[in-house]
């Protein structure tokens, strides 16, 4: 009996120590300690023993059903762990895989308008916002455009009452500036301006325009045309033409507009550039002596520049598109490029 024991305990734990998986274990669990397994069987041949050695074999017979019950809950332990870990490893989920293939990118007006608020930042320049829905103050009057003043023709307004309109220009924007702080100030203001233009390659009734201002003491044309010039540089490259065109604005004095040489034709004359070889980017001056008036200064002590350029012009001649409406088509071919 004592060799029948041990051949049990060695042979159990042989085919445990091979085991599988938790049901294999509890399987053979149940067939060597279960009531009726291979233990309780062997145990039963008792009877057939002298009485004297009864008691050694019941010793032995429970010594070798706590060794084994030990190294069943010990094997039960390492599969249950082993299982976990299986689990683990199939559940696992990589946060740094990228999810989304087709990732979205900044609208080409979007890109331009950072760089442009780059390229001012970097001068020194802070940047400021005033409402779409502006007053006929801010957008005319204070600007040295009173109700009967001509230059009001040139840009088609859309009104919402006599007093409150949406505004053609950032320029009122100058004028809010000017009210809130004092000289020597340098700001630019991005933003829309909306006008009842006719729709064609080179007009939207929408488009985005970027103000620019500086005022303080002994500015001079100089001071103006060299900060474009830097600015038109850094832009478009070292090589880009432009020109200083004169004109007339209300609100500065003298006033000039700039040109850069066709995208398209680079200056031959097209359809583009209604056939002159330049596209005018911007409207500038110096600010006129009744608009500082307007907002408290002296104009023999206090004068400045402004400018005003449209940021759809300076898109399409930076990236070489033909026509402006493609920027609010959102056709995703398009948008992709950029
Ligand atoms: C003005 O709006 C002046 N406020 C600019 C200015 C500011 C002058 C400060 C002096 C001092 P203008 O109407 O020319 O000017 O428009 C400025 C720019 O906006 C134009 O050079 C052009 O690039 C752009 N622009 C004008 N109309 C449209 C339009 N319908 N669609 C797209 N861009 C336009
Ligand atoms: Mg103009």
């Amino acid at each position: 009996m004592k060799e029948e024991l041990m051949r049990l305990k060695d042979k159990t734990i042989e085919v445990l120590s091979n085991s599988k998986n938790i049901d294999q274990l509890n399987d053979l669990k149940v067939k060597v300690l279960g009531k009726k397994g291979e233990l309780t069987h062997i145990l039963r041949g008792m009877s057939r023993l002298v009485p004297e050695e009864r008691p050694i074999l019941g010793k032995m017979a429970n010594e070798v059903k706590e060794s084994l019950e030990q190294k069943f809950s010990e094997k039960a332990q390492v599969l249950k762990e082993a299982l976990k870990e299986r689990k683990m490893a199939e559940e696992y989920i990589d946060v740094t895989i990228p999810s989304m293939v087709n990732l979205g990118n900044k609208h080409p007006l979007t890109l331009v308008l950072d760089e442009i608020r780059d390229i001012f930042t970097g001068l020194g320049y802070q940047v400021m916002e005033g409402p779409e829905i502006e007053l006929d103050y801010y957008n005319f009057e204070a600007l040295n455009t009173p109700k009967d003043h001509p230059a009001r023709d040139v840009q088609d307004t859309f009104y919402i009452t006599e007093e409150i309109l949406l505004r053609t220009q950032t320029s009122p924007v100058q004028v809010r500036t000017m009210e809130r702080q004092q000289p020597p100030l340098k700001i630019i203001a991005p933003g829309r301006v909306f006008r009842s233009d006719a729709v064609d390659a080179t007009h939207s009734p929408m488009f985005h325009q970027v103000e620019g201002l500086a005022i303080g003491e002994g500015f001079t044309m100089g001071d103006l045309k060299g900060t474009l010039v830097a600015f038109i540089k850094e832009m478009f490259g070292d090589d880009r033409k432009s020109r200083f065109r004169p004109h007339f604005f209300p609100f500065t004095e003298p006033s000039a507009e700039v040109d850069i040489s066709c995208i398209a034709c680079h200056g031959e004359g097209c359809r583009i550039c209604s056939y002159t070889g330049w596209l005018e980017i911007l409207g500038c001056g110096m600010v006129h002596p009744n608009v500082l008036k307007n907002v408290g200064h002296d104009p023999e002590k206090i004068n400045g520049f402004a400018f005003g350029m449209g940021v759809e012009r300076i898109a399409m001649l930076k990236y070489g598109i033909n026509d402006l409406r493609l920027f609010y088509e959102n056709d995703l071919r398009f948008l992709r490029q950029f």
